[in-house]
């Protein structure tokens, strides 16, 4: 049985400078050093202290291979910690059920099921949650208008951009009515003027639902303009190296985007990355506000 006040207490030693957030929200997840080794031996993660606020937009950011998928099915329960420990505040969460807290994932694909009508593939959730539908049509056309698809309820995913059938995997994570949405590279395929657009979108829906949000990208660009931190991760083993406040104000828009203190963000950001990525990046943890 492990000592969780004893882990927390050792998370909170190991933040430079004792800086850790100071905050009097409960946190929504807790990660106690929890690692993970794979079947085949891989070790993917080495122990990870995380705490993941209530209302945060969190970032996570590395180089290829350094654990970002692997944390953030942690967190959504898809898969097991091989030691350590997660703790879910607030009742603990089930991915579509209609009972208690619940999270909703959204991969670098969109995973539309093709022969099914847009509208039929946002109300999977809550048809798999044995919702009438009755009472999930308009939880349907909530969703679709709030990610802007309300005209393409009865469109086939083939006839939708690539965008648009982002904008519709959104809408189904979200039409469950979310406490926590985890995105893994969401708009990774998508071109430059399209991603800074669902990116803007998001921010939108972030700030009127203050949505706590762990989100994954490779864009340094990305990561600035939407989190409210960043945690910078590193490879072999996986591990966060350093985490990134960005007290910058909400929302933001095209003006942040275009602003020197964006610029300085990247590029501080840009550095950490590169120290993060070197062979004998040395492990630490810690916030800081910038
Ligand atoms: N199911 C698995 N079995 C064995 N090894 C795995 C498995 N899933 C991931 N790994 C390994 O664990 C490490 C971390 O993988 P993970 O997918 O979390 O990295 P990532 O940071 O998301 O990378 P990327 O940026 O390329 O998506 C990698 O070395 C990967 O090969
Ligand atoms: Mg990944």
């Amino acid at each position: 049985m492990l000592n969780v006040d004893a882990m927390r207490k050792a998370d909170k030693a190991d933040t430079q400078d004792g800086a850790a957030v100071a905050t009097s929200k409960p946190p929504v997840v807790e990660v106690l050093s929890a690692s993970k080794t794979f079947g085949d031996g891989t070790q993917a993660l080495a122990p990870v202290d995380l705490t993941i606020q209530d209302g945060e937009f969190l970032t996570l950011i590395g180089p290829s291979g350094c654990g970002k998928s692997t944390l953030l099915k942690l967190i959504a329960k898809l898969i097991e910690p091989s030691d350590g420990r997660l703790v879910w505040w607030r009742g603990g969460f089930d991915q579509v059920g209609s009972d208690g807290k619940k999270l909703a994932f959204v991969f670098q694909d969109a995973t539309l099921m093709p022969w099914a009508r847009i509208g039929t593939n946002v109300r999977l959730p809550l048809d798999l949650a044995g919702m009438a539908k009755d009472v999930s049509e308009p939880k349907v056309a909530d969703a679709l208008a709030r990610v802007g698809l309300e005209s393409f309820a009865k469109h086939y995913p083939r006839q939708l951009s690539g965008g648009m059938r982002m904008r519709a995997s959104i809408a189904r994570a979200l039409v469950t009515n979310p406490d926590l949405l985890l995105m893994d590279e969401p708009f990774g395929a998508l071109d430059e003027f399209t991603r800074n657009k669902l990116d803007a979108d998001l921010l939108d829906l972030w700030w009127e639902k203050k949505l706590t949000t762990v989100f994954v990208t490779h864009s340094i660009y990305e990561a600035v303009f939407l989190s409210t931190r960043v945690a910078v991760m590193a490879a072999r083993p996986g591990r966060i190296f350093k985490i990134m406040n960005i007290d910058e104000p909400m929302p933001r828009d095209e003006r942040f985007r275009e602003s020197p203190r964006f610029a300085d963000l990247c590029r501080q950001l840009s550095g950490w990355l590169a120290d993060a990525s070197l062979p004998a990046a040395r492990a630490s943890h810690g916030d800081q506000a910038l």
